[in-house]
């Protein structure tokens, strides 16, 4: 499966524009984590682009992506990409994270939306003004990406720390990563400081 068939799905699937630049941004993050970690960029970056694919489709979470998961398969999405999307949402699949991929794609999903967060508060609305300690600042504001269980990242930063990077990946140095690969696709999320420029 290549990366444009599956962002084929993506844009058949998902109407959304704010769900499809959360998969991007997870995306970029996973590409960061695969190539730091000497792996295969592209499966990594496939299981960050899909694993919301079928949230329209199927918007709860006993279905998702349990339900979407034949389709994947049937486009050809390689094994390890689906065990790590079914490992996203253990609860309702009952997949648990077992490979580094696994950990990743859970380390790497919510802690977005803290970043993008963090570039819409800027009066700039741009990705590549954010700094680390901007986001830690805010880490304990309830009201600030409210969605974003903060002990949810922790802990899934903890699991990704501990099975691929020996327990050392601080929280304060994933941070640093997530921010630094969604400032390399700044433009694709639409965090580029155009949502402040004129027409
Ligand atoms: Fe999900
Ligand atoms: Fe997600």
């Amino acid at each position: 499966m290549t990366r444009e068939e599956a962002w084929g799905l993506v844009e058949a699937h998902v109407e959304a524009a704010g769900l499809r630049r959360h998969m991007l941004a997870v995306e970029a993050a996973m590409r960061f984590y695969a190539a730091r970690l000497g792996e295969d960029a592209d499966s990594w970056g496939l299981a960050g682009l899909l694993h919301d694919w079928d949230w329209e489709i199927h918007p709860t979470l006993e279905a998702h992506p349990k339900a979407g998961i034949a389709r994947l398969r049937e486009a050809g999405c390689p094994e390890a990409v689906v065990q790590a999307i079914l490992a996203h949402n253990p609860a309702g699949t009952g997949v648990e994270a077992a490979t580094s991929m696994d950990f990743a794609l859970r380390a790497c999903d919510e802690i977005t939306g803290l970043v993008s967060a963090a570039a819409l508060v800027r009066p700039s609305k741009d990705v590549r003004d954010v700094e680390v300690k901007s986001i830690q600042k805010r880490w304990k504001e309830k009201a600030f990406a409210a969605g974003v269980d903060r002990a949810e990242v922790e802990r899934a930063t903890e699991d990704f720390s501990r099975v691929a990077f020996a327990g050392q990946l601080a929280l304060a140095d994933h941070i640093g990563n997530v921010l630094a690969a969604m400032k390399e696709v700044a433009a694709g999320l639409e965090l580029d400081g155009r949502l402040v420029r004129p027409a």
